[in-house]
Protein backbone atom coordinates (compact mmCIF):
# COMPACT_ATOMS: atom_id res chain seq x y z
CA UNK A 1 0.00 0.00 0.00
CA UNK A 2 2.81 2.12 -0.36
CA UNK A 3 1.01 4.35 -2.75
CA UNK A 4 -1.95 5.10 -0.23
CA UNK A 5 -0.60 8.81 -0.26
CA UNK A 6 -1.31 9.55 -4.13
CA UNK A 7 -5.18 9.80 -2.93
CA UNK A 8 -5.36 13.60 -2.43
CA UNK A 9 -9.59 13.98 -1.11
CA UNK A 10 -10.71 14.20 1.96
CA UNK A 11 -14.28 13.65 0.78
CA UNK A 12 -15.70 11.31 -1.78
CA UNK A 13 -18.75 12.91 -3.06
CA UNK A 14 -18.70 12.11 -6.97
CA UNK A 15 -17.27 10.40 -8.57
CA UNK A 16 -17.03 12.89 -10.73
CA UNK A 17 -14.47 14.63 -8.81
CA UNK A 18 -12.51 11.55 -9.03
CA UNK A 19 -9.28 11.23 -11.53
CA UNK A 20 -9.08 7.60 -13.28
CA UNK A 21 -5.59 7.13 -11.05
CA UNK A 22 -8.04 7.70 -8.21
CA UNK A 23 -10.06 5.63 -9.04
CA UNK A 24 -7.63 2.64 -10.01
CA UNK A 25 -6.02 2.95 -6.45
CA UNK A 26 -9.46 2.52 -4.50
CA UNK A 27 -10.31 -0.36 -6.93
CA UNK A 28 -6.73 -1.97 -5.90
CA UNK A 29 -7.33 -1.21 -2.27
CA UNK A 30 -10.09 -2.85 -2.49
CA UNK A 31 -8.77 -6.07 -4.08
CA UNK A 32 -5.75 -6.24 -1.16
CA UNK A 33 -8.92 -5.37 1.84
CA UNK A 34 -11.13 -8.30 0.17
CA UNK A 35 -9.07 -10.95 1.42
CA UNK A 36 -9.63 -9.76 4.96
CA UNK A 37 -13.53 -10.68 4.60
CA UNK A 38 -12.74 -14.60 4.16
CA UNK A 39 -10.25 -14.70 7.34
CA UNK A 40 -11.66 -16.66 10.12
CA UNK A 41 -10.91 -12.92 12.47
CA UNK A 42 -12.79 -10.26 10.73
CA UNK A 43 -10.80 -7.44 11.94
CA UNK A 44 -7.75 -5.51 10.58
CA UNK A 45 -6.56 -2.38 13.52
CA UNK A 46 -6.35 0.11 10.67
CA UNK A 47 -8.56 2.43 11.72
CA UNK A 48 -8.56 1.85 15.80
CA UNK A 49 -9.38 5.25 17.35
CA UNK A 50 -11.44 6.72 14.41
CA UNK A 51 -15.25 7.31 14.81
CA UNK A 52 -17.14 6.94 12.20
CA UNK A 53 -20.67 8.16 11.73
CA UNK A 54 -23.53 6.57 9.60
CA UNK A 55 -26.27 8.91 8.83
CA UNK A 56 -28.84 7.79 6.91
CA UNK A 57 -31.95 10.27 5.84
CA UNK A 58 -32.89 7.66 3.41
CA UNK A 59 -33.80 3.82 3.44
CA UNK A 60 -30.85 1.62 3.22
CA UNK A 61 -30.34 -2.27 3.57
CA UNK A 62 -27.01 -2.53 1.51
CA UNK A 63 -24.98 0.29 1.70
CA UNK A 64 -25.41 1.54 5.53
CA UNK A 65 -24.78 -2.67 6.23
CA UNK A 66 -21.82 -2.69 3.99
CA UNK A 67 -20.55 0.56 5.47
CA UNK A 68 -21.07 -0.52 8.89
CA UNK A 69 -19.41 -3.61 7.89
CA UNK A 70 -16.50 -2.01 6.58
CA UNK A 71 -15.64 0.28 9.12
CA UNK A 72 -16.01 -2.44 11.52
CA UNK A 73 -13.41 -4.90 10.21
CA UNK A 74 -10.66 -2.22 9.95
CA UNK A 75 -11.52 -1.24 14.18
CA UNK A 76 -13.34 1.71 13.87
CA UNK A 77 -16.03 2.65 15.91
CA UNK A 78 -19.31 3.31 14.32
CA UNK A 79 -22.64 4.97 15.05
CA UNK A 80 -26.03 4.69 13.01
CA UNK A 81 -28.41 7.42 13.03
CA UNK A 82 -31.61 7.52 10.87
CA UNK A 83 -33.95 9.87 10.91
CA UNK A 84 -37.04 8.66 12.71
CA UNK A 85 -34.57 8.11 15.84
CA UNK A 86 -32.83 11.47 15.15
CA UNK A 87 -33.80 15.16 16.30
CA UNK A 88 -34.52 16.36 12.09
CA UNK A 89 -37.98 14.81 12.96
CA UNK A 90 -38.19 17.42 16.02
CA UNK A 91 -37.27 20.30 13.22
CA UNK A 92 -33.64 20.25 13.65
CA UNK A 93 -31.83 21.50 9.96
CA UNK A 94 -29.51 19.35 8.28
CA UNK A 95 -26.55 22.09 9.06
CA UNK A 96 -27.38 21.96 12.74
CA UNK A 97 -27.07 18.09 13.17
CA UNK A 98 -24.51 17.87 11.67
CA UNK A 99 -22.85 20.75 13.98
CA UNK A 100 -23.86 18.87 16.80
CA UNK A 101 -22.42 15.21 15.18
CA UNK A 102 -18.88 17.45 14.43
CA UNK A 103 -18.49 18.47 17.93
CA UNK A 104 -18.54 14.66 19.33
CA UNK A 105 -15.23 14.90 16.68
CA UNK A 106 -16.33 11.91 14.82
CA UNK A 107 -13.84 11.51 11.52
CA UNK A 108 -15.90 10.70 8.92
CA UNK A 109 -19.76 10.89 8.07
CA UNK A 110 -21.03 9.21 5.74
CA UNK A 111 -24.40 10.05 4.86
CA UNK A 112 -27.48 9.26 2.53
CA UNK A 113 -29.71 12.17 1.63
CA UNK A 114 -32.54 12.94 -0.23
CA UNK A 115 -31.48 16.06 -1.48
CA UNK A 116 -28.62 16.24 -4.45
CA UNK A 117 -25.58 18.45 -3.32
CA UNK A 118 -26.26 17.88 0.40
CA UNK A 119 -22.78 16.62 0.75
CA UNK A 120 -20.91 19.64 -0.52
CA UNK A 121 -23.07 21.74 1.39
CA UNK A 122 -21.75 19.56 4.48
CA UNK A 123 -17.98 19.39 3.41
CA UNK A 124 -18.14 23.42 3.17
CA UNK A 125 -19.30 23.78 6.56
CA UNK A 126 -17.25 20.47 8.30
CA UNK A 127 -13.58 19.95 9.26
CA UNK A 128 -14.11 16.14 9.09
CA UNK A 129 -14.68 13.84 6.05
CA UNK A 130 -17.35 13.50 3.97
CA UNK A 131 -18.52 10.29 2.24
CA UNK A 132 -21.80 9.62 0.38
CA UNK A 133 -23.78 7.31 0.23
CA UNK A 134 -26.41 8.73 -2.29
CA UNK A 135 -27.82 12.47 -2.91
CA UNK A 136 -30.73 12.09 -4.41
CA UNK A 137 -30.83 11.16 -7.78
CA UNK A 138 -27.41 12.73 -8.12
CA UNK A 139 -24.51 9.91 -7.75
CA UNK A 140 -23.92 6.97 -5.23
CA UNK A 141 -20.06 6.74 -5.57
CA UNK A 142 -19.60 3.54 -3.66
CA UNK A 143 -22.08 1.80 -5.81
CA UNK A 144 -20.29 2.54 -8.98
CA UNK A 145 -17.10 1.80 -7.25
CA UNK A 146 -18.14 -1.56 -5.99
CA UNK A 147 -19.64 -2.25 -9.66
CA UNK A 148 -16.28 -1.63 -11.15
CA UNK A 149 -14.75 -4.00 -8.91
CA UNK A 150 -17.28 -6.64 -9.93
CA UNK A 151 -16.91 -6.25 -13.58
CA UNK A 152 -13.06 -6.10 -13.31
CA UNK A 153 -12.80 -9.23 -11.54
CA UNK A 154 -14.61 -10.66 -14.00
CA UNK A 155 -12.86 -9.04 -16.86
CA UNK A 156 -9.77 -8.23 -15.50
CA UNK A 157 -10.45 -4.57 -17.67
CA UNK A 158 -13.10 -1.85 -17.73
CA UNK A 159 -11.27 -1.00 -20.97
CA UNK A 160 -13.55 -1.04 -23.80
CA UNK A 161 -16.31 -3.10 -22.26
CA UNK A 162 -19.76 -2.21 -23.55
CA UNK A 163 -21.97 -1.85 -20.57
CA UNK A 164 -25.59 -1.64 -21.21
CA UNK A 165 -27.59 0.40 -18.26
CA UNK A 166 -31.06 0.03 -18.50
CA UNK A 167 -34.23 1.70 -16.78
CA UNK A 168 -35.49 5.38 -14.51
CA UNK A 169 -31.77 6.18 -15.45
CA UNK A 170 -33.53 10.01 -14.86
CA UNK A 171 -33.77 9.48 -11.06
CA UNK A 172 -30.92 6.89 -10.56
CA UNK A 173 -27.69 8.24 -9.30
CA UNK A 174 -26.63 4.40 -9.64
CA UNK A 175 -26.52 5.49 -13.28
CA UNK A 176 -24.96 8.64 -13.45
CA UNK A 177 -22.18 7.21 -10.89
CA UNK A 178 -21.38 4.69 -12.82
CA UNK A 179 -21.58 7.12 -16.33
CA UNK A 180 -19.14 9.31 -14.92
CA UNK A 181 -16.77 6.17 -13.40
CA UNK A 182 -17.14 4.18 -16.14
CA UNK A 183 -16.53 6.72 -19.05
CA UNK A 184 -13.30 7.77 -17.11
CA UNK A 185 -11.56 4.19 -17.60
CA UNK A 186 -12.45 3.31 -20.98
CA UNK A 187 -16.02 1.57 -21.08
CA UNK A 188 -18.80 2.80 -23.84
CA UNK A 189 -22.05 2.91 -22.19
CA UNK A 190 -25.04 2.58 -23.88
CA UNK A 191 -28.89 3.38 -22.01
CA UNK A 192 -32.04 2.73 -22.85
CA UNK A 193 -35.66 3.27 -20.42
CA UNK A 194 -38.62 5.29 -21.53
CA UNK A 195 -38.19 8.42 -22.66
CA UNK A 196 -40.01 9.87 -19.99
CA UNK A 197 -36.72 8.37 -17.35
CA UNK A 198 -33.88 9.55 -20.11
CA UNK A 199 -32.38 12.94 -19.30
CA UNK A 200 -31.99 14.77 -21.86
CA UNK A 201 -28.30 15.84 -22.82
CA UNK A 202 -26.97 12.74 -20.54
CA UNK A 203 -24.71 11.69 -23.68
CA UNK A 204 -22.85 14.21 -22.68
CA UNK A 205 -21.77 13.34 -19.04
CA UNK A 206 -19.50 10.65 -20.85
CA UNK A 207 -18.63 8.07 -23.38
CA UNK A 208 -22.90 7.55 -23.52
CA UNK A 209 -24.96 6.11 -26.57
CA UNK A 210 -28.86 6.83 -25.82
CA UNK A 211 -30.69 3.50 -26.88
CA UNK A 212 -34.67 3.90 -28.54
CA UNK A 213 -35.08 -0.09 -28.07
CA UNK A 214 -33.52 -2.24 -25.28
CA UNK A 215 -32.37 -4.47 -27.17
CA UNK A 216 -29.80 -1.88 -28.89
CA UNK A 217 -28.40 -1.43 -25.81
CA UNK A 218 -27.98 -4.86 -24.26
CA UNK A 219 -26.55 -6.29 -28.07
CA UNK A 220 -23.56 -7.39 -28.22
CA UNK A 221 -23.32 -6.48 -24.39
CA UNK A 222 -20.58 -7.40 -21.71
CA UNK A 223 -22.49 -6.15 -19.32
CA UNK A 224 -26.18 -5.67 -18.50
CA UNK A 225 -27.02 -3.13 -15.80
CA UNK A 226 -30.68 -3.52 -14.83
CA UNK A 227 -32.09 -0.06 -12.45
CA UNK A 228 -35.32 0.05 -10.25
CA UNK A 229 -38.09 2.60 -11.17
CA UNK A 230 -37.56 5.44 -8.49
CA UNK A 231 -40.91 5.66 -8.23
CA UNK A 232 -40.32 7.73 -4.47
CA UNK A 233 -38.46 10.76 -6.52
CA UNK A 234 -40.81 10.76 -9.78
CA UNK A 235 -43.27 13.63 -8.80
CA UNK A 236 -46.25 12.16 -11.48
CA UNK A 237 -46.47 8.59 -12.90
CA UNK A 238 -43.96 8.41 -16.28
CA UNK A 239 -45.27 4.96 -17.30
CA UNK A 240 -48.75 3.57 -18.05
CA UNK A 241 -48.52 0.34 -15.85
CA UNK A 242 -45.54 -1.75 -14.78
CA UNK A 243 -46.61 -4.50 -16.82
CA UNK A 244 -45.71 -2.44 -19.92
CA UNK A 245 -42.77 -1.08 -18.68
CA UNK A 246 -41.59 -4.78 -18.12
CA UNK A 247 -42.49 -5.64 -21.70
CA UNK A 248 -40.41 -3.03 -23.01
CA UNK A 249 -37.12 -2.69 -20.66
CA UNK A 250 -37.27 -5.92 -18.13
CA UNK A 251 -35.09 -8.19 -18.87
CA UNK A 252 -35.60 -11.36 -19.46
CA UNK A 253 -33.23 -14.45 -21.10
CA UNK A 254 -34.61 -14.11 -24.12
CA UNK A 255 -33.32 -10.36 -24.44
CA UNK A 256 -30.11 -11.47 -22.64
CA UNK A 257 -29.32 -13.81 -25.03
CA UNK A 258 -28.75 -11.07 -27.41
CA UNK A 259 -25.42 -9.77 -25.16
CA UNK A 260 -22.45 -11.53 -25.06
CA UNK A 261 -22.57 -15.29 -23.97
CA UNK A 262 -20.63 -14.68 -20.89
CA UNK A 263 -22.25 -11.13 -20.30
CA UNK A 264 -22.85 -10.22 -16.95
CA UNK A 265 -26.38 -8.93 -15.18
CA UNK A 266 -26.16 -6.60 -12.46
CA UNK A 267 -28.26 -4.44 -10.41
CA UNK A 268 -27.52 -2.16 -7.38
CA UNK A 269 -30.41 -3.84 -5.56
CA UNK A 270 -33.42 -3.98 -4.20
CA UNK A 271 -34.51 -5.89 -6.91
CA UNK A 272 -38.69 -5.42 -8.01
CA UNK A 273 -38.50 -9.09 -9.39
CA UNK A 274 -41.15 -9.45 -12.46
CA UNK A 275 -40.66 -5.93 -13.13
CA UNK A 276 -37.25 -4.79 -14.72
CA UNK A 277 -35.76 -8.21 -13.92
CA UNK A 278 -37.64 -12.13 -14.31
CA UNK A 279 -36.64 -13.90 -11.50
CA UNK A 280 -34.74 -16.58 -13.78
CA UNK A 281 -32.16 -13.73 -14.91
CA UNK A 282 -31.90 -12.54 -11.37
CA UNK A 283 -30.75 -16.23 -10.05
CA UNK A 284 -29.35 -17.30 -12.81
CA UNK A 285 -25.96 -18.59 -13.75
CA UNK A 286 -24.72 -14.84 -15.35
CA UNK A 287 -26.21 -12.80 -12.07
CA UNK A 288 -23.96 -10.88 -10.52
CA UNK A 289 -26.17 -9.46 -8.13
CA UNK A 290 -24.63 -11.12 -4.57
CA UNK A 291 -20.89 -10.13 -5.80
CA UNK A 292 -21.75 -6.86 -5.97
CA UNK A 293 -23.36 -7.14 -2.68
CA UNK A 294 -19.98 -8.55 -1.47
CA UNK A 295 -17.17 -6.36 -3.15
CA UNK A 296 -19.56 -3.58 -1.57
CA UNK A 297 -17.69 -4.34 2.08
CA UNK A 298 -14.34 -4.37 0.61
CA UNK A 299 -15.16 -1.27 -1.68
CA UNK A 300 -16.52 0.83 1.29
CA UNK A 301 -13.18 -0.48 3.84
CA UNK A 302 -10.89 1.26 0.52
CA UNK A 303 -12.89 4.78 0.36
CA UNK A 304 -12.32 4.71 4.58
CA UNK A 305 -9.22 3.75 4.59
CA UNK A 306 -7.99 6.44 1.76
CA UNK A 307 -10.41 9.44 3.30
CA UNK A 308 -8.28 8.64 6.63
CA UNK A 309 -5.33 9.68 4.68
CA UNK A 310 -4.36 6.10 3.80
CA UNK A 311 -1.08 4.55 5.35
CA UNK A 312 0.00 1.09 5.62
CA UNK A 313 -2.38 -1.77 5.82
CA UNK A 314 -1.40 -3.53 8.54
CA UNK A 315 -3.21 -7.13 8.15
CA UNK A 316 -1.85 -8.67 10.79
C1 LIG B 1 -29.64 2.11 -4.93
C2 LIG B 1 -29.85 3.47 -4.30
O1 LIG B 1 -30.20 3.60 -3.14
O2 LIG B 1 -29.62 4.41 -5.02
N1 LIG B 1 -29.58 1.06 -4.00
C3 LIG B 1 -28.44 0.78 -3.33
O3 LIG B 1 -27.78 1.64 -2.77
N2 LIG B 1 -28.03 -0.50 -3.33
C4 LIG B 1 -30.58 1.82 -6.03
C5 LIG B 1 -32.04 1.81 -5.74
O4 LIG B 1 -32.52 2.17 -4.67
O5 LIG B 1 -32.77 1.43 -6.66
Amino acid sequence: MGDAALFNHKHIIALRDLSADDIRLLLTTAENLKEINSRDIKKVPTLRGKTIINLFYEASTRTRTSFEIAAKRLSADTVNISPSTSSSTKGETLSDTALNLLAMKPDIIVMRHNISGSHYFLAKRLSCSIINAGDGAHEHPSQALLDMLTMKERFGRLDGLKVAIVGDVSHSRVARSNIQGLTKMGSHLFLAGPPTMMPPGVERLGNVTVCKDMREAVDGADVVMMLRIQLERQGKSLLPTLKEYSRYFGLNREILKLAKPDAMVMHPGPINRGVELASDVADGDQSHILNQVENGVAVRMAMLYHVCGGGTVDAG
